[in-house]
């Protein structure tokens, strides 16, 4: 689905956190027969953020909402929806959402988790914002994270050095100005098999862990074609071209992927968010960790046009194209 957004809603609030211990390469080099000089080479990954035994997707997402909240001049009890974008929730039920929302004293929130891999973030960008501008809601706080040091295997390299834990949030409001200019979903589960955890669910299935796996090679074509695709689609539908983009934000997976995607699209380096060097892939951590990000090193001004897309399993992909309004 793709739509322009007609009602105006935007970003009023945005916090991230990632757990304080840092694995670096190095030390996976003594864990699985990797080196540092192959991981940089291939992911432009250095190190990445793992949480603690005591912390669970709750407990990541707490800092980013508060942060969130406050910048947004709110409380929890003044958020009437609340979505949990993860596939890696404290548990299966109750939800984290619910959970998040008893912690933050959201009482008059309707709470969900939305699963759609590292995709979840934009889709649960996309969730609230057709909520606020149907009128079913006033105000969203939607986070996105993932605690994917949780479902590795830790023997397996083609996977174990990739990803990473985070989590973010923001907090969506309908405005004077819009914000939110065009809105894209997708996805295509003839592509599942490429990246999925198959011991998770109520499927019987014969040798099925409780291990993420991922089909590298099918994911990084699949990456690289949608996150242009996605990206122009939606330009296309707000009347913009790629040159008006200041702030492009792409699901951090790989270096390779967003520099492929950036060469294909045209923008240059410059405009680019990367973070992914010192994080990982956090699945629907990413695109929060990196707005945030971007908000503190001030490229995120008020009229900056900004693009953010995801892809992950699903396989899904999703972006939005803002208007940003938020003072920096
Ligand atoms: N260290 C050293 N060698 C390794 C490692 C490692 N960690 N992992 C794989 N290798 C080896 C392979 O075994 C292979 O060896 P062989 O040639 O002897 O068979 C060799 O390196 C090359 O393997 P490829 O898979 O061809 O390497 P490639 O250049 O494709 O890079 C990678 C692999 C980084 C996984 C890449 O395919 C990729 O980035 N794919 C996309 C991954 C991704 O973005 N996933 C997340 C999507 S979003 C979500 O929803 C989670």
């Amino acid at each position: 689905m793709i739509g322009d957004a007609t009602t105006p809603v935007t970003i009023t609030g945005l916090g991230a956190y990632a757990p304080e211990r840092v694995l670096t390469n190095a030390e996976l080099e003594t864990l699985v027969d990797t080196s540092d000089e192959w991981i940089i080479e291939r992911t432009g990954i250095r190190e990445r953020r793992i949480a603690s035994d005591e912390q669970a997707l709750t407990d990541l997402a707490m800092p980013g909402c508060e942060t969130a909240l406050a910048q947004a001049g709110l409380t929890g009890k003044d958020i009437d929806l609340l979505i949990v974008a993860t596939v890696t929730p404290d548990m299966s039920f109750p939800s984290s959402s619910a959970m998040l929302a008893d912690k933050l004293g959201a009482t008059s929130a309707g709470a969900y988790d939305l699963s759609a891999g590292c995709t979840g973030f934009v889709y649960a960008l996309v969730q609230a914002y057709g909520m606020l501008a149907s009128g079913l809601a006033n105000r969203a706080l939607v986070v996105g994270g993932d605690v994917l040091s949780r479902i590795l295997d830790w023997n397996d390299r083609s996977t174990l050095v990739l990803f990473g834990d985070g989590a973010g949030a923001v907090v969506l409001e309908r405005s004077e100005e819009p914000g939110f200019l065009a809105l894209d979903l997708g996805a295509d589960g003839s592509g599942g098999e490429h990246l999925w955890l198959p011991g998770s669910g109520s499927r019987i299935m014969e040798g099925a862990d409780r291990y993420a796996k991922m089909n590298g090679r099918e994911v990084f074509k699949f990456a690289t074609r949608i996150l242009v695709q996605s990206a122009n689609d939606v330009l296309a539908r707000a009347g913009f071209t790629i040159d008006d983009v200041d702030v492009y934000i792409p699901h951090q997976a790989n270096v390779r992927i967003i520099d492929h995607a950036t060469k294909k699209l045209g923008i240059p380096s410059d405009r680019v968010v990367i973070n992914v060097d010192r994080y990982g892939n956090t699945s629907s951590g990413s695109i929060p960790l990196a707005l945030a990000e971007a908000q503190v090193d001030g490229r995120l001004q008020p009229g900056k046009l900004v693009l953010m897309t995801g892809m992950g399993a699903g396989l899904t992909w999703g972006s939005t194209l803002m208007r940003w309004t938020l003072p920096a």
